[in-house]
């Protein structure tokens, strides 16, 4: 798939067919993530993919943002000991929220190379996964990327116009 054909083509899917994705394509789709930049190379993201119904049950009653049932969740989080050993205040408070959204888009457009509906969710109980998941305190979770086989696909949300938001200095 060429690249600008996935930018532009890649949507967020809410509705997802009851089928389950094998892990050998789930381990595919992951393996984008650790491909993204990151500040001073720093790295500080951790992912935990959970694709077992009962799981999956649990997070959705903590997201009001997820609508339907997911054949997949990976739960994005920062680690913010690392960030912070690598590149002080500016890695944890700024450079890691970055680095996890560049890998965030990375995971979605693989997944949507490989047939597999994505969709960002930040609307969560942030503490409430942090305790399901008896995560340490260095990491943080800041997004959870639902996937599944697509149900539907929604038409594309309106988009700013380019000369809207790209700004030429000098033409
Ligand atoms: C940081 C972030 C948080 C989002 N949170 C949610 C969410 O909680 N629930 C949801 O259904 N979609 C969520 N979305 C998806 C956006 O609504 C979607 O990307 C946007 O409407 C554009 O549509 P598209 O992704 O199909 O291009 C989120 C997207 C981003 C980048």
């Amino acid at each position: 798939m060429e690249l600008f054909e996935a930018l532009r083509g890649r949507r967020s899917i809410r509705n997802y067919k009851d089928k389950k994705i094998s892990r050998e394509l789930l381990k595919k789709i992951m393996e984008a993530a650790i491909w993204s930049p990151s500040g001073g190379n720093a790295q500080a993201w951790e992912f935990i993919v959970v694709d077992d119904d009962e799981y999956i049950k649990k997070i959705k009653t903590l997201s009001p943002g997820i609508f339907d049932v997911p054949a997949a969740i990976v739960i994005v989080c920062r680690d913010l000991k690392r960030a912070y050993d690598i590149a002080g205040e500016l890695g944890r408070e700024t450079l890691s929220l970055m680095d996890i959204s560049m890998a965030s888009q990375n995971i979605m457009l693989r997944a949507y190379e490989l047939g597999i509906g994505s969709c960002a969710v930040r609307s969560f109980g942030v503490s409430a996964i942090k305790r399901l998941f008896n995560l340490p305190d260095r990491l943080n979770p800041e997004l959870l990327i639902t996937l599944g086989y697509p149900e539907r696909i929604p038409d594309c949300p309106k988009r700013r116009k380019i000369d809207e938001v790209v700004h030429w200095w000098r033409e």
